[in-house]
């Protein structure tokens, strides 16, 4: 398996050999693309190379463009959105493969950085009867369970219901790779099926098991953001989590996903 996250420069982001880019993103889960000057428009133009970008559930947008998000947390603010290991929007039936992200106000040099863990190493990892295991199980995701704590109230006002997708908690990324599509801070619980829940025995075992090889020190790339620093990370094979070490400073994030 290649290494997790690389560097890339591209002088003409609009221009790029897209194909390439997502090839890259199969092998090395996240992009980081240097020195990039970017309006709204352009930002969005990138992302459609990708995909189509969705509008988020739980997030304040730009008005004049909903496909951006703004991810801000305050000076006063002491939880960050999305403060916990997860991959995007699982809950949703299709959820997005791709998130863009774009700093528009950094807190300074090595703070508010994210890390991200690699899912195809995961799988990898695990031994050959764990492989035939995993094969058979469904992880429910919700909307409601750990990362609802670190939304901000006055953004999550239009969506009180609860939202669930199951998904295959082995997933096919490429021709030779699968992942362990496991998203600690949406799910509720696996399953052998839509209706019957693991035993809690038998989950807490596979939880502790996957959390113990997907967390491993050199199973985590951390990116520390400067100022132009385009990312781009496939969420069907990559975890991110941002690191909250900072206080009294303001950090500023545009993001897009993209389907
Ligand atoms: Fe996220």
């Amino acid at each position: 398996m290649k290494r997790l996250g690389i560097t890339i420069t591209d002088k003409n982001l609009l221009k790029s050999d897209i194909k390439n880019l997502k090839k890259k993103l199969v092998d090395h889960g996240v992009l980081i693309i240097k020195k990039q000057k970017l309006n709204n428009k352009k930002l969005i133009k990138f992302s459609k190379l990708f995909g189509q970008p969705i509008v988020h559930n739980f997030s304040k947008t730009i008005s004049k463009y909903p496909e951006i998000m703004t991810i801000i947390k305050e000076k006063k603010d002491k939880k960050m959105f999305g403060g916990l290991w997860h991959s995007d929007s699982t809950y949703l039936k299709k959820p997005p493969r791709y998130t863009i992200l774009y700093p528009k106000v950094l807190p300074g040099k090595k703070l508010g950085g994210t890390k991200f863990a690699c899912m195809i190493n995961a799988y990898n990892n695990l031994d050959s009867k764990t492989k035939k295991f995993v094969e058979k199980i469904y992880v429910c995701n919700s909307s409601q369970t750990k990362l609802y704590n670190y939304r901000k109230v006055k953004e999550n006002n239009k969506h009180k219901k609860e939202i669930i997708a199951y998904h295959n908690l082995v997933k096919k990324i490429s021709k030779n790779n699968k992942a362990l599509y496991y998203s600690p801070g949406h799910i509720k619980s696996l399953s052998v099926s839509s209706s019957k829940i693991l035993k809690p025995k038998r989950n807490k075992y596979l939880i502790t098991k996957i959390k113990s090889i997907l967390f491993k020190r050199n199973n985590i790339f951390t990116h520390e953001w400067e100022k132009g620093d385009l990312v781009i990370w496939d969420n069907y094979r990559t975890l991110h989590c941002p690191i909250n070490n900072f206080r009294n400073k303001k950090r500023a994030m545009l993001r897009i996903s993209v389907r």
